[in-house]
């Protein structure tokens, strides 16, 4: 089990190492790229060919005769070339996009799939919010790099190359004075992309902030306002206002330096050109080739220096997704565990010791037997332990020593889905999906028919509300279920866990919402499913569970008592005073 902080560290992973696992996913789309780049190299190519064949019509224009009809051939050949370019250039978007995206999409699955994958433990040791933004951000900061990002840098890179070769033929000593200009303005812009994307993070990291106070204070408004707690709120909220506001500030300060810089150095560049041009007799056509040239690699020079920087970041994004990726998912199969299709429901602890954090143990050398068919409750003081107990069952988590048997099998032994297909577990705290009610019920499996769904409803006495709704099954339900009360919330999802056939079922609080009347009606017909074997329960209401075949008392993680209803009155111990707390009210 890993530790609260460094679950979600960022490692720093080896280039090659990282080029490697990368390979994976780009060489599945090898052909795409090979087409593309053989396609980028020609468009390349017909860009830079333009300017110098401007050079040749200056001069030719200039010359002594010029004929109208070599004009219109000159002119329709550049037209031609241009069309020719921007087919390509269409083609060549397309094909890379597409395969971009689809490095993305695997990424993004295998990501997914990761985190299904993962225990309980893992996600108590993360923050939702951390990891939806590496899912999110990451990958999209990918995508931006597969199918933006990387044509742009074979294409600049190629274009400086050609346009720089070319100058070089026609006048290596202007080709000289220029490169001086293109080594400065790579530096400039390099500069400023650090700087830019510095203030960038940190505009992005306040927006998400403010945003997320924003979310926070509307939702509890109600409690602020109870509370009288507004200018509080206010005041936190003026200063994540105005640190945002000043680096929305920074924002326009680096650009308003920038941009006014890289002109000055156009237009000295310009005067470079037509300086150096005449003084070493280049003639006005290459002079017109030079000052073309010029708009040819300004950009792509400045693009280069920010692309350098996207790589940097696309590297650290694929190596924090790796980060996740290579978290181990903490309950897996062994491969010697079995299928198993049925259980008799015994369920046996025996010397369970656990700690969710690896120190502070939850529960202490816990053992008991429930024999197959018994109803078992658990009791206890809000913390002893009672829900940490059934989550160690389903194996949300594992104990760091003792063994947890069930039917005399080691749970450890067996398959996590067959573990999982065959305990129904209600959860203490109930979650809905935004989607319908059957689609909560079914939770999206149309495999079950709209009658199967109904018995479940009918079942725990849902029927009586779901009925009165317009829409009936199809009701919708609004994130986390906010449209329901939190009773009716309780039967929706005890509707979830009998439709799925537990043969062992897990009630934790299952019924503390709903009312006396409702909650009999239920224990009735839960009586009546003669596929469950073994029921474990927890509940506050003692009444609930009177008739259970044994009552364990949890305190502190231990065991305290153990019997059933009148074995522990007769105890007079802890059981019998909560009772008679209960009874006297
Ligand atoms: N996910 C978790 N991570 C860390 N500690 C936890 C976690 N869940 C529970 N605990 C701790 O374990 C202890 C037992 O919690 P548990 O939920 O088992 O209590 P409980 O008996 O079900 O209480 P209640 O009657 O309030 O539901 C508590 O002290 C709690 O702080
Ligand atoms: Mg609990």
């Amino acid at each position: 089990m890993s530790n609260k902080h460094d679950l979600l560290e960022d490692k720093k992973i080896p280039l090659n190492i990282l080029f490697k696992r990368t390979w994976k996913y780009i060489a599945q789309e090898k052909g795409a790229f090979i087409l593309s780049l053989l396609l980028i190299i020609v468009t390349v190519f017909l860009g830079v060919i333009l300017p110098r064949l401007t050079g040749y019509y200056t001069d030719y224009i200039a010359s002594s005769a010029p004929k109208l009809n070599m004009i219109l051939i000159l002119a329709f050949g550049a037209l031609f070339l241009t069309l020719l370019t921007q087919l390509f250039v269409y083609l060549e978007t397309m094909i890379l996009t597409k395969a971009g995206q689809r490095i993305v999409y695997s990424l993004r699955m295998v990501v997914f799939e990761h985190i299904e994958s993962m225990s309980q433990n893992q996600f108590n040791d993360m923050s939702v919010g951390s990891l939806v933004t590496r899912v999110c951000n990451y990958t999209s900061q990918l995508s931006e790099f597969f199918t933006n990002v990387l044509v742009k840098i074979i294409k600049n890179l190629l274009t400086v190359i050609i346009v720089y070769i070319w100058m070089m033929v026609l006048s290596y000593k202007l080709a000289a004075v220029l490169s001086i200009v293109v080594v400065f303005i790579f530096i400039i812009s390099y500069i400023f992309s650090i700087n830019i994307h510095k203030v960038y993070t940190k505009e992005r990291k306040q927006i998400s902030d403010l945003n997320t106070y924003l979310n926070e204070s509307i939702s509890g408004m109600r409690i602020v306002q109870l509370f009288q707690q507004e200018k509080k709120f206010e005041k936190v909220f003026d200063k994540k206002n105005n640190d945002y506001f000043k680096t929305k500030y920074m924002v326009t300060i680096v650009f308003s330096g920038y941009r006014p810089l890289v002109s000055f150095i156009y237009i000295a560049s310009i005067a470079l050109v037509i300086y150096f041009g005449c003084k070493y007799n280049l003639g006005v056509g290459v002079i017109v080739s030079f000052y073309l040239f010029l708009d040819f690699f300004f950009e792509p020079v400045q693009q280069l220096a920010d692309q350098l920087n996207q790589i940097t970041r696309a590297i650290s994004a694929i190596e924090r997704l790796y980060n996740l990726l290579d978290l181990e998912p903490e309950v897996v199969d062994t491969p010697e565990a079995i299928e198993v299709s049925h259980f008799n429901g015994k369920i046996e602890f025996s010397h369970v010791k656990f700690a969710y954090d690896n120190e502070n143990y939850i529960l202490d050398d816990v053992s008991f037997v429930i024999n197959p068919g018994e109803t078992a409750a658990f009791v206890g003081a809000t913390g002893a332990g009672k829900s940490t107990i059934l989550n160690l069952i389903v194996r949300n988590f594992e104990p760091q020593s003792g063994h947890i048997y069930i039917d005399d099998i080691d749970i450890k032994d067996i398959k996590l889905s067959s573990l999982r297909r065959l305990t129904g577990q209600m959860l203490q705290d109930v979650f809905l999906f935004s989607g319908t009610i059957k689609e909560n019920i079914t939770l999206f499996d149309d495999s079950y028919t709209d009658e199967e769904v109904w018995d479940a409803i009918k079942y725990v006495n849902a029927d009586k509300f779901i009925e009165h709704l317009e829409n009936g099954l199809e009701t919708k339900v609004i994130e986390k279920g906010e449209n329901f009360s939190t009773g009716q919330r309780q039967l929706l999802s005890f509707a979830r866990t009998i439709l799925h056939k537990p043969q062992i079922m897990i009630l934790d609080e299952a019924t503390a919402n709903i009312d006396t009347e409702t909650e009999i009606a239920i224990q009735s017909s839960l009586n009546k499913i003669s596929n469950i074997g073994t029921m474990l329960v927890v509940a506050h209401r003692l009444s609930t569970i009177q008739n259970a075949d044994q009552i364990i008392v949890i305190d502190h993680g231990h065991i305290l008592e153990q019997g059933n209803h009148q074995e522990l009155i007769a105890k007079q111990g802890y059981y019998y005073n909560l009772y008679k707390l209960q009874f006297d009210k």
